[in-house]
Order: C-alpha cells, then sequence, then structure tokens
C-alpha cells in the first residue's frame, strides 16, 4: 500500500496540469494505464481555442461556445474557461511550449463554430507539443508517475463502512508488470482518464479512450451527466490501412471543400457556413449525404490550395496521407465521420469536484457544463489546462481539511481464476463498439435505443460474471469500462425525448423549449444530483 496526498488518474492535458500545481503543496502520484505520453491529448491535432488576437473578445469566443453547446453549456462554465484560458497557455509557454508563428505573433488558424481565427496550434500536432512540455515538466517535479497501472474501483468511505458523509480515500490498481493488485490511498483522488470514444466502432481516439474513469466514477456513486452527447468528427481518413487517423478541422479551417464522390460541394445545402458550421451539423450532413448517395466515403478537397501551404501547415497530416498514397495537393481525401469526444461525464462544479466528496474529474472525463449538448472545437485542451489549474487549488484546501486515509483491506481476488477464454474479452468487445456504432451513432431512434438497451443489459451480465469468476488483466477491466459507459450512454439517450447538439433522434426531431441535463446516479433517481448553477 502507498499513501500520497494527490492520487491523479490519467496522465493527458488535465491530469498533468493539476499534478503539476498540486506538487507544489504535497506528494503527487500519477497512474498512467500504458506509457505515460500516450493519452488523448497526445493525438490532438488542431489547437487550443483562446482569445489572443485584438480583433477577437472573450464575449464572442462565449458566444460560439454558447451556439455549439445548443442550449445546454452552464454559461458560468464558459466564462471561466474562456476567460481563464490565455492565462494557462500562457503558464504552458513559459513551461516550454512552442507554437506555431507568423509575422504578428502566435498564428491563429480557424475551426468550425468559431466567428474569428483563435486556433493556437504547433503546426498539425498541437496535442503533442502539450504532452511532450507537461511530461517534461511533470520530470522535473515531485510527482511520482507510475506507468502501466490501471484502476480497477475508487476505495470510499461507503464501501469501507465507514459513517458519514461519502468520500474517495483511495484506489485498488492492477499493476500490469507484476499483474498484482496494490492499493493507493490519498487524500484527494483525481479522474484524468478521458472520454469514451471507443465504445463506436469508429473512433479518432486512441485505445486507451475507454470510459474508465466514468464507468469507475459511476460505480463510486457519483452523479453522470448528459453521456448521450457523444461529439462525431466529421473527418477521420477512410482508408483501409488507416486506424483512428483524424483529418483535422483546421484543413476546413483553411478553406477545405467537402465533396461526394460525383464532386459537388454539399455543405452549403445543409448549412450557411457551408463546411465551417458547427461540427454536429457536418457529421450530420455527411452521414446524410452517405446514406442518400450509398457511397463509402464523402471527400475533402485540398487540391486548389497551394501545395508548400499544406505542406507547411499540415505536414503530419500531409505525410501521413502519403504514406497510404494519397496527395492531397492533387487528389481528395476520402473521410468518414468517427466518434472523437464525450462532451458528458463524471458532473461537476467549476474546481472539479465530483458529487462524491474528495473526489475529482477533470478534462474529457469531467462535465462541468462546457461544452452542453455538442463541444466548439479546439475547446478541449484550453478545458484541461484551465479546470485542471482550478482543481488543484481546490485540492490543495481540500488536503489541508482531510485527515489521513483510513486504513483499506488488500485487494480480495476470491475464487477467480487466470483467464481462460480471451475470445469472451474480444467479442463482447467488438459487440459492444458494432451496435453502439450502428444503434447509438449520429442519428437515432426509440426503436433502435431499445435494441442496443436490450444488447447491453444481457452484455453486462456476461461481462459481470467472467469478471467475478476471472483473474483482473487490463484487457478485461476496460472491457468492464466500455460496457457499463456504453449503458450510461444508452441509457441517457433514452431519457432525451428531443434532439439537441449532438443527439438527434427521428422520433423526436424538435428541440425542447427547456434545456435540462441528463443526470445518472447508481441506483437513485438522480434529477437533483447535479442541480445547474447560473443561467444556461
Ligand atoms: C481537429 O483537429 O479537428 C480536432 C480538434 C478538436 O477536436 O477540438
Amino acid at each position: 500500500m502507498r499513501q500520497f496526498d494527490f492520487i491523479v488518474l490519467g496522465s493527458g492535458v488535465a491530469g498533468l496540469s493539476f499534478a503539476l500545481e498540486a506538487s507544489k503543496h504535497g506528494s503527487v502520484a500519477v497512474l498512467s494505464k500504458r506509457a505515460l505520453a500516450e493519452s488523448n491529448t497526445n493525438y490532438a491535432q488542431g489547437g487550443i481555442a483562446s482569445v489572443f488576437s485584438d480583433d477577437d473578445t472573450f464575449d464572442e469566443h462565449v458566444e460560439d461556445t454558447l451556439v455549439a453547446g445548443a442550449g445546454l453549456c452552464r454559461r458560468e462554465a464558459v466564462e471561466t474557461c474562456v476567460r481563464e484560458g490565455p492565462e494557462r497557455i500562457r503558464d504552458l509557454i513559459a513551461l516550454g511550449a512552442e507554437f506555431t508563428r507568423d509575422e504578428a505573433g502566435y498564428h491563429l488558424t480557424r475551426e468550425g463554430g468559431h466567428s474569428k481565427r483563435r486556433i493556437i496550434h504547433a503546426r498539425d500536432l498541437t496535442g503533442r507539443e502539450v504532452e511532450r512540455t507537461l511530461v517534461a515538466a511533470a520530470e522535473r517535479a515531485r510527482i511520482e508517475t507510475f506507468e502501466s497501472h490501471a484502476a480497477i474501483d475508487l476505495i470510499t468511505t461507503e464501501k469501507l463502512g465507514l459513517p458519514g458523509e461519502n468520500r474517495a480515500v483511495g484506489v485498488y490498481v492492477l499493476d500490469a508488470a507484476t499483474g498484482e493488485v496494490v492499493r493507493a490511498m490519498g487524500k484527494v483522488i483525481v479522474l484524468a482518464t478521458g472520454g469514451a470514444g471507443k465504445a463506436y466502432l469508429y473512433t479518432t481516439n486512441p485505445d486507451v479512450a475507454s470510459g474508465d474513469g466514468m464507468a469507475i466514477a459511476h460505480r463510486a456513486g457519483a452523479a453522470v451527466a448528459n453521456m448521450e452527447f457523444m461529439q462525431f468528427h466529421p473527418t477521420c481518413l477512410f482508408h483501409p490501412a488507416a486506424k483512428n487517423f483524424l483529418i483535422s478541422e483546421a484543413l476546413r479551417g483553411e478553406g477545405g471543400i467537402l465533396r461526394t464522390r460525383s464532386g459537388e460541394a454539399f455543405m452549403r445545402r445543409y448549412h450557411e457556413k457551408g463546411e465551417l458550421a458547427p461540427r454536429d451539423i457536418v457529421a450530420r450532413a455527411i452521414d446524410s449525404e452517405l446514406k442518400r448517395t450509398g457511397d463509402d466515403c464523402v471527400y475533402l478537397d485540398m487540391s486548389h490550395l497551394p501545395k508548400p501551404f499544406l505542406v507547411e501547415h499540415f505536414p503530419y497530416i500531409d505525410a501521413q496521407c502519403r504514406s497510404f498514397g494519397i496527395d492531397m495537393s492533387v487528389q481528395p481525401i476520402p473521410v468518414v465521420p468517427a466518434a472523437h469526444y464525450t462532451c458528458g461525464g463524471v458532473a461537476t462544479d467549476l474546481d472539479g469536484h465530483s458529487t462524491v466528496r474528495n473526489l475529482l474529474a477533470i478534462g474529457e472525463v469531467a462535465c462541468t457544463g462546457l461544452h452542453g449538448a455538442n463541444r466548439l472545437a479546439s475547446n478541449s485542451i484550453l478545458e484541461g489546462l484551465v479546470f485542471g489549474h482550478r482543481a488543484a487549488q481546490r485540492a490543495i484546501a481540500l488536503a489541508r481539511e482531510t485527515p489521513e486515509p483510513p486504513a483499506a483491506p488488500e485487494w480480495d481476488a476470491g475464487r477467480a481464476v487466470a483467464p481462460e477464454e480471451g475470445v469472451v474479452v474480444s467479442q463482447n468487445w467488438d459487440e459492444i463498439r458494432r451496435f453502439m456504432w450502428n444503434y447509438v451513432g449520429i442519428v437515432r431512434t426509440d426503436k433502435r435505443l431499445a435494441r442496443a438497451w436490450r444488447r447491453i443489459e444481457l452484455l453486462r451480465e456476461e461481462v459481470r460474471e467472467y469478471y467475478w469468476g476471472t483473474l483482473v488483466t487490463p484487457e478485461l477491466l476496460e472491457l468492464r469500462n466500455l460496457a457499463d459507459v456504453a449503458e450510461l450512454i444508452i441509457q441517457s439517450a433514452r431519457l432525451r425525448h428531443e434532439s439537441r447538439g449532438l443527439h438527434y433522434t427521428l422520433d423526436y426531431p424538435k428541440t425542447a423549449e427547456t434545456a435540462e441535463d441528463t443526470v445518472l446516479v447508481r441506483g437513485k433517481s438522480a434529477p437533483d444530483a447535479w442541480p445547474r448553477r447560473g443561467s444556461p
């Protein structure tokens, strides 16, 4: 058993931003289920949206975020994130981050839903630069990092049978290298585990995005909100040999045109902003064109832009496309929508505090109210920076008033035996991702959701049985979390009887007059578990 002041699960932008700040005030452990840099952050291409130019204002960035969020954003969260953003980006630059510059200062690119150029970026590898900077800073700071350590479940006072308000006091963790389950005890536990894109067959996310934090928090009794709002990125490379390769929205920001196989530029038929309409609209337009034409993909045409410009601004995408035999300066890039970002998550206040005491959630795993029903492009790294910093301030204060964690029993494997049927994991994993794509995708109906519900109930039962009878492995833990998170998504989608932002259903095509959050708490009727603060 190890004890720390702060335990952080996840090592992307939110987790490491938190850890750096908290480490000035106490001991910090960062647990990462794979290598430290293997996070969603590392794969972000586009950039960080923030007000950096003289002709831009906080009010405009707030307004664009609220419009994308389709009436469900929490205004306070949006204001906080937008206004504190520039300072957090400067902190990152002070740590050594290098962003693309031009004669006027930092080069600002444009993405869908933004009324101004405001995306600060490091060519088309922004996430990699952010992650590089933070990992290097974490190495210099007083932070203990544990790679290949996967969280299993939280240890709470409720589970320990202790009286009083339920409080997070630790976590059971699988050390994948030894197969041993260890106890990590802490005064404050922070979930920074990212999203759940792997619940879908097609996703831009890396394999780590199995919704661990959302599932773990829900099992521990925390409120989880707005899980039906899975964002589908309009443009993922469509090529049999390409796994999860994102074609950044910045390409459309710089003039890319979406065309059908026959060459028709179709986006103006769907929205006056054409290719730069909010993401939900572009993804639905593509989905509708694919259904109408029966084609497998649409095309993103960059061939009217000068080759040197493309190579200078998008060197990574250019190289990747070339490796698949596609030269974007002369031929259009085949693309399809894919699951990209989980807008809902563990319900928190503006300091990342969840509804379970001393359990914080930051970044994609959290639902602060910033994204509402649809995230504005490039607001996510910004969110990680701002809320990682704010949560650290809260955690430092919490740690001062929190006693040392109580004793917790060792992990009891019961009668579990070594896994015999690996196929149970791979079969169930594939099944979940396929029916989530087909039944809980870009366009939903009551019937499709009911089908998905029947399947997930059956599958969860099977996974539960297998889980209790088998020694845990990283794959089994991910499957268990993925099944739980798929259930949360389906349940939330079934509760929303309207179309709003990313949740579009043919049975309720209209948007309701009042915007309501979908809040789920294990075993409870939950509408009041996460009361709105501030106006939408
Ligand atoms: C992109 O580069 O298109 C992704 C940016 C984002 O998801 O915010």
